[in-house]
């Protein structure tokens, strides 16, 4: 069935207070928007469409970022959900099947849920709608379904009557509406009503007047939050967290202690992985089976290999790619740098823009120094290499196989495989001056005391 979604994203959502446009807010360190759009993606989906108005350039920008194929639709003046959806009917002109109508705010729909929409459709129905049950439904839509359980029709707080508003069914805005019933209806659609808007909601008793059959697919009211404050945005923030925590328990991973690991939209990990308290996974993080990430470590850009362990207080930033087995240990930063297999760098380092051969091992206060001020160049160390504890690697330099690198060693040239490279002033032994120098000052220092 081909399918194509809607992402209404032109409201200004006031409430925010911010420059910042409401669904390019961040939760799990992605956009609002984003979240709705990786829901909707997985549904097999043919085309994405967003509606942009409020900050449109920048909105499209991101949504472009986001999907390489999004078509962009501008909403100038914001008149209502159908008016925002009657702007998009050119851009769906010939396109036959099931059109689903998201919210760029509402970012925890599951793409199962979408699911069931769809299928909802495949039983006859011409328009489904999300809803969900609330013990508070204040000013959310409602949603009254007839004896047979067909939806009749949804009507807005502001218009329904004391027994409409009794009602706990609300309407999440999420619908999934056949292309031909949308662009028969929508254009039918009215602003006359308490808020002289444009109503999307009212295409199911106008689809009901045509003899077409509408459905409830109902959700858990957690998914359809919506962000438009900054109260919701930490709830969402919240919500996003412990499902992501969740999700990453049922997928296989030790938490220690999940309420202090704190992951991002697009983090992925592997089974048997084991996470330490208070860890920190920022955007573009891979962590394969049987890796172990220590005590508060930051990571972010990076992939961790199969049985490899980071930390305690590592920091991975982009571009580090920890092989199978290697060891990064506590406060060590690795920046755009590879460590083969069976590498170590245990204590106290900065690797940034390096590849460290296999089983190498980095000796503490190890620096790979790879900025001039201007140019950022390169340290290559080859396999088995032993880098002695505090010695500087001056980039661009090439440290070979199995080499020994003395310790407090600063390397401004190439070592050849297999060498010794000694860089560091000599060590000259002075007999007993110790002892003499010492007992010179405490002699200075009794003449000047009264
Ligand atoms: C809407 C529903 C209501 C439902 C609620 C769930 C209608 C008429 N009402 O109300 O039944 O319970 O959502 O949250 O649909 N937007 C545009 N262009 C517009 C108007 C809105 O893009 O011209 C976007 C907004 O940016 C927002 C979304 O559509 O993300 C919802 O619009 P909003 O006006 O906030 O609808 P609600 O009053 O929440």
């Amino acid at each position: 069935m081909a399918t194509a979604a809607i992402i209404l994203a032109a409201g200004k959502g006031t409430r925010m207070k911010s420059d910042l446009p409401k669904v390019l807010h961040k939760i799990g360190n992605a956009p609002l928007v984003a979240h709705v759009i990786a829901s909707v993606r997985q549904t097999d989906l043919d085309k994405l469409i967003a509606v942009v108005g409020h900050e449109a350039e920048m909105v499209a920008k991101a949504v472009e970022e986001i999907y390489d194929d999004a078509f962009i639709v501008t909403q100038t003046d914001q008149l209502g959900t159908a008016h925002a959806v009657l702007q998009v009917l050119p851009a769906l002109k010939g396109f036959k099947g099931q059109v689903l109508i998201l919210y760029g705010d509402t970012p925890f729909i599951r793409p199962e849920t979408l699911e069931s929409m769809l299928e909802s459709q495949t039983n006859g129905n011409s328009v489904t709608v999300l809803g969900f049950e609330s013990p508070t439904p204040g000013s959310y839509g409602r949603l009254i379904v007839d004896a047979e359980g067909n939806l009749d029709r949804i009507v807005e707080a502001k218009e329904a009557t004391p027994d409409e508003l009794a009602t706990t069914l609300c309407n999440s805005g999420v619908m999934c509406i056949e292309s031909a019933a949308l662009h028969a209806l929508i254009p039918e659609i009215s602003n006359t009503n308490a808020k002289g808007e444009y109503y999307l909601t009212d295409i199911v008793a106008l689809a009901r007047t045509k003899y077409l059959k509408c459905a409830v697919v109902t959700c858990p009211e957690s998914e359809t939050l919506g962000v438009d404050s900054r109260e919701a945005l930490i709830k969402a923030e919240a919500i996003f967290q412990t499902r992501s925590r969740q999700d990453a328990i049922e997928n296989g991973t030790t938490l220690l202690a999940p309420e202090t690991v704190y992951f991002s939209q697009d983090t992925a990990i592997g089974g048997d992985v084991i996470v330490e308290p208070n860890v920190i996974f920022g955007l573009g993080v891979t962590v394969e089976n049987g890796a172990t990430i220590r005590a508060f470590s930051h990571l972010e850009g990076c992939h961790v290999s199969q049985g490899a362990i980071v930390g305690p207080f590592a920091r991975l930033r982009p571009g580090a790619e920890i092989g199978p087995n290697a060891h990064v240990g506590n406060f060590v930063e690795i920046k755009n740098a590879v460590l083969d297999q069976g590498a170590k760098v245990n204590h106290l380092s900065y690797i940034g823009d390096a590849h460290i051969g296999e089983a190498a091992n980095i000796g503490a206060g190890t620096i790979t120094c790879n900025y001039d001020g201007v140019f950022k160049h390169h340290t290559e160390i080859g396999a088995r290499a032993f880098i002695g504890s505090n010695s500087a690697l001056v980039a661009p330099v090439k440290i070979g196989a199995e080499t020994l690198i003395a310790a407090g060693s600063v390397i401004t040239s190439n070592v050849p495989d297999g060498a010794l490279a000694v860089a560091r002033g000599q060590q000259v032994n002075k007999p007993r001056l110790a002892r003499k120098l010492m007992d010179k000052l405490r002699a200075a220092k009794a003449a000047r005391e009264p």
